[in-house]
């Protein structure tokens, strides 16, 4: 195993072995007597009341009611394992990255999967986007590819997420639906917004229902980049295919598998890795050159569209395995931090506005549900070292000797590191412009990829779809987001819509609406641009 995980075990080991001849202590080393009794005034006739002098029974209490930390914002429930990467085929093309060209190296990762929606104790099997996440030690850094199991997403602005999420989570005034997205405010939010409409079919088919984990495929969804030696830029989209192959439940098993193992897929997970059957993934990459970004009839930076696997075929370079599970839960699932941002030399970003957005909000948001020494916790150390003056904030804990805390000092030990060795390099892109609130012509599409979806499917598949709709719409209680949605569907496809309007009860659209029928105009755009 690699690296961080021997170091996060050792960890683990130092502060809570349990074996015969250890004995209770405190958290500041006395050992304890009791831990059955709190100290009390005890005269001849009595057990009097407790004493508040009790350290040892005040430290218990103490930490116990500090136990919970914030659960996170979204994908609060997960689970996730130890593994490692390697690439068989090197991609020096493309990169200068090790982790995607060395093929003697293995890289040790740790893997989360997620529900999006539902709260921590939620259940596994609920019909939701799965999140994929996962963190690359590399010698060069953390690398972290935060993505899901459905390749495209709700939104193409970072502006959005706030609406889209308080949209699909429990309702204000009672907390109601939990993990499901059966209610108004979702659908409500659908309709509105003719972006989500491809997405939205992504979620109303059996992607969003895996068998297990380890039957799921992975998506960085956004558009990355990158560099080559010779300083060339690729856009890239990044890929997981499970090597067990895609399969998903039934909606009866899985609102059955919901009520009598709401455990299911972590225990499905778990228990593979134990008795041996370590799950695996292909790692494959679509790239397309920098000269080419225009060339397609989407905007490859819409987080919205795929990349159709006909005009960009996927690579496959590389295998991920997982082969240990965690040594606890809390400190190593619930407590990693997985960021966007975290790229090392040879990946860079692109101008897609929703990753744009994501690589501030995930370190924002674990100030406030870590802390701000959050990469200090073991599951969060890079195995590389770090060098740098950041210091003190609450709960600090690394102790960096020597006598300056700024650069440039007096012993100039330690200037910045030049591209030879390994300095992240950004890539020299020409940027000019005025400030505006923008999106390209190509974004204002919404419904050819939603119909590609759906013409894709089998009989079987679209039935699945078609029953799901009926089940979602069928629950919400407003018959105004009723009938829109059936409206929406005939964006899509005139017979969808006149199926689910069937099994519904509701009245069916006679003919196919133009683009964007309907929708109420919300004008976000003040610009627009050639795409
Ligand atoms: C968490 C994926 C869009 C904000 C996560 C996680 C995943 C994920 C997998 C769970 C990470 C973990 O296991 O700890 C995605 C994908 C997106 C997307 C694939 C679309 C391409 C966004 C956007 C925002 C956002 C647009 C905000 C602008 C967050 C936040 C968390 C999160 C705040 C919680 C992180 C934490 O508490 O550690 N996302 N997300 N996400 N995401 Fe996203």
């Amino acid at each position: 195993m690699g690296a961080q995980g021997d170091k996060s075990n050792d960890l683990a080991k130092e502060t809570k072995q349990v074996t015969k001849d250890a004995r209770l202590t405190t958290d500041y080393g006395v050992k304890q007597t009791t831990a059955d009794d709190w100290l009390r005034v005890v005269s001849e006739d009595k057990i009097g009341p407790a004493l508040l002098e009790d350290p040892f029974a005040r430290e218990r209490i103490m930490r116990f009611d500090h136990e919970r930390i914030p659960e996170r914002v979204v994908h609060a429930r997960g689970t996730g394992a130890f593994g490692t990467f390697r690439v068989f085929e090197s991609a020096e093309d493309v990169t200068f990255a090790p982790v995607l060209t060395d093929t003697s190296r293995e890289t040790p990762v740790f893997v989360r999967f997620s529900t999006v929606l539902g709260s921590r104790g939620s259940a596994d099997t609920v019909r939701d986007v799965r999140g994929f996440a996962v963190k690359f030690y590399t010698q060069e850094g953390n690398w972290d590819i935060v993505g899901n199991n459905i390749p495209v997403f709700f939104i193409q602005d970072a502006i959005k997420f706030p609406d889209v999420i308080h949209a699909a989570k429990p309702e204000p005034q009672n907390e109601v639906p939990q993990a499901q997205t059966a209610h108004n405010n979702f659908w409500d939010f659908q309709f509105n917004h003719t972006e989500a409409t491809h997405m939205f079919m992504w979620g109303m088919s059996d992607r969003a229902i895996p068998r297990s984990y380890r039957m799921m495929q992975g998506f960085g969804v956004n558009t990355f980049t990158l560099l080559n030696a010779k300083g060339e830029r690729h856009f890239v989209k990044f890929t997981w295919t499970p090597e067990l192959g895609v399969h998903s439940l039934v909606w009866d098993e899985a609102l059955k598998l919901a009520g009598q193992d709401p455990d299911f897929h972590r225990k499905d997970l778990g228990e593979a890795i134990e008795n041996g059957a370590y799950p695996k993934w292909k790692f494959g990459i679509q790239v397309i050159p920098e000269a080419d970004e225009h060339k397609f009839d989407f905007d490859i930076l819409d987080a919205t569209k795929i990349w159709p696997e006909d005009l960009i075929p996927i690579r496959y370079i590389g295998e991920l395995e997982l082969n240990r599970n965690v040594d606890e839960f809390f400190t190593q699932t619930e407590q990693i931090a997985f960021c966007t941002s975290h790229v090392v030399p040879g990946i860079g970003f692109s101008n897609d506005p929703l990753l744009q957005g994501r690589n501030f909000s995930y370190f924002d948001t674990q100030l406030s549900r870590l802390g701000v020494n959050f990469q200090e916790l073991p599951i969060n150390r890079p195995v590389c070292p770090v060098m740098n003056f950041n210091r003190d904030g609450a709960m600090r804990h690394t102790i960096s000797r020597g006598t300056v805390n700024y650069w440039p000092n007096r012993f100039d030990a330690n200037p910045p590191a030049t591209a030879q060795e390994g300095g992240y390099i950004e890539y020299a892109e020409k940027v000019a412009g005025i400030k505006a609130r923008a999106r390209s012509a190509k974004f204002k599409e919404h419904f050819a990829q939603a119909q590609l979806f759906w013409n894709s499917m089998s009989k079987v598949e679209k039935n699945h779809i078609l029953n799901a709709l009926a089940f979602e719409l069928d629950h919400c209680e407003d018959p105004v987001v009723y009938e829109r949605m059936v409206q929406r569907l005939a964006d899509i496809d005139l017979g969808l819509a006149q199926s689910v309007a069937e099994m519904v009860g509701g009245e069916a659209p006679k003919e196919a609406p133009r683009p964007n029928h309907g929708r109420k105009t919300i004008n976000l755009t003040q610009t627009d641009f050639p795409g």
